[in-house]
């Protein structure tokens, strides 16, 4: 009984040079993608730990922070996120969100503003569904991509916004779709979803995985999949922004801030226990291995302080972006801009060589000069639950009937079904 502890000391040391020679991924289970040979930037990115354009030192890699806002853009939300203008990033460039836009009560004025500003404007839909089930679960191929394009196409015309800008995609409910979604996003030309959560590649759930960096589907996910459906086809330069889970006050996962929770409601009332929260959870990445820092959220999660009395949220939040300003390495951009780095990657000494990380000396001028409200009642097809509508756009003439999923310009005379 003496052999075979030689033989496993064998096997265990043979182990560890395969370790040391395999792939710098630290990904086991995508033996397919092999980062330089099958896959190559710009268009390819393998799933990997670590990021990407080998700096070799953690150092030279960038923070990136990303911080987005789902649903309607309206003049009660208008003044909140125009309040974070002042804030920089190192390279004295104005920090950028990203806003996942549904139809109805947005404010297209407000949103071709946000544009002009140098935030990012991408799709979370034209309807909006709350039938999360009904809806969203079964929705085939054709209705993903009428409620992505659709919404697309009232943007390009309500805003005033070129069509090459939206890129992005979020589902509604984070309901993913699987490969009817993901065909869609691919037919459409749209370039990534950031709509799939993950728990298992974060930098705190468990060892030895660690935070997961964007990648393209050219040779499918290893994502876990904890909501909706995954893809399972392949989609060649279709990224994944994926949304790492965030470790709350009770220590369980959250995608959203919406649904982190707290212990004794510090997260709603107490601005000092939002910022602890929010750094130490940056924190996990920035010491491990910089994976990109989401914070997603709607407005109403600073609303619902405002019904309480309370602006912790709001104040905690900025308290947290103020700290980060101060940090020489951390960039706090929107998910087209991020892409754009992932594309082709500079150490944070050399990040003003990515045209999209820097800023023109002064904003360009509206492209939005005349703001045009218009009113519909039920004899313009509103949707069947409201008894009036309003809508405030940069175009004239008003359309004819209410805009909405399959008539995106309301031109025709289609009734909105429930
Ligand atoms: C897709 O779903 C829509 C809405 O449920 C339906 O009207 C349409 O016929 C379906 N298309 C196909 C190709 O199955
Ligand atoms: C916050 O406000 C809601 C609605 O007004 C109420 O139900 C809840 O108890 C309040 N929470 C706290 C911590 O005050």
């Amino acid at each position: 009984m003496t052999r075979p502890l030689p033989c496993l000391l064998l096997l265990a040391l043979l182990g560890i040079v395969a370790a040391l020679a395999a792939p710098k991924s630290g990904l086991k289970d995508d033996a397919s993608c092999k980062q330089g040979y099958n896959c190559k930037l710009p268009e390819c990115l393998c799933p990997s730990l670590e990021a990407p354009g080998n700096f070799g030192s953690l150092d030279d890699v960038p923070q990136f922070v990303v911080l987005s806002y789902d649903d309607a853009v309206t003049v009660s939300n208008k003044d909140f996120y125009l309040g974070f203008q002042n804030l920089l990033n190192p390279n004295h460039c104005r920090i950028s969100m990203t806003f996942f836009l549904s139809h109805q009560y947005t404010d297209y004025t407000i949103v071709n503003e946000l544009h002009r500003l140098g935030h990012e404007i991408a799709l979370h839909s034209v309807t909006h569904k709350s039938d999360s089930v009904g809806y969203w679960r079964p929705a085939n191929e054709s209705l993903w991509m009428q409620e992505m394009d659709d919404l697309r196409k009232m943007i390009v015309k309500f805003a005033n916004i070129p069509e090459k800008d939206l890129k992005g995609w979020r589902a509604p409910f984070l309901e993913l779709g699987g490969d009817e979604m993901f065909s869609a996003l691919q037919q459409l030309g749209l370039k990534y979803d950031c709509s799939w959560t993950t728990i298992k590649y974060t930098n705190w759930f468990e060892k030895p995985n660690q935070g997961l960096w964007p990648y393209t589907l050219d040779y499918g996910s290893p994502q876990d999949c904890p909501m909706g459906r995954c893809p399972t086809d392949k989609y060649p330069g279709l990224w994944v922004m994926p949304m790492l889970d965030l470790n709350d006050n009770k220590n369980l996962p959250c995608a959203m801030l919406d649904t982190c929770q707290s212990e004794e409601d510090e997260l709603l009332g107490n601005k000092d226990a939002v910022e602890a929260f929010l750094k130490r959870n940056f924190l996990i990445n920035y010491y491990t291995n910089k994976a990109p820092f989401g914070l997603y959220t709607h407005h109403s999660w600073f609303y619902e302080g405002t019904l309480n009395k309370t602006e912790a949220r709001r104040e905690g939040y900025t308290n947290f972006l103020l700290w980060l300003s101060t940090l020489e390495d951390v960039y706090v951009v929107s998910l087209d801009r991020l892409l754009a780095w992932m594309k082709d990657p500079k150490p944070v000494d050399q990040i003003d060589n990515i045209p999209e990380i820097t800023c023109p000396p002064l904003d360009p001028e509206t492209t939005c000069p005349s703001h045009n409200t218009y009113y519909f009642g039920p004899e313009n097809n509103i949707p069947p639950q409201m008894s009036s509508m309003y809508m405030t756009t940069c175009t004239k003439p008003k359309p004819p009937y209410y805009p909405w999923l399959y008539n995106p310009y309301g031109l025709e005379d289609i009734p909105i079904q429930e």
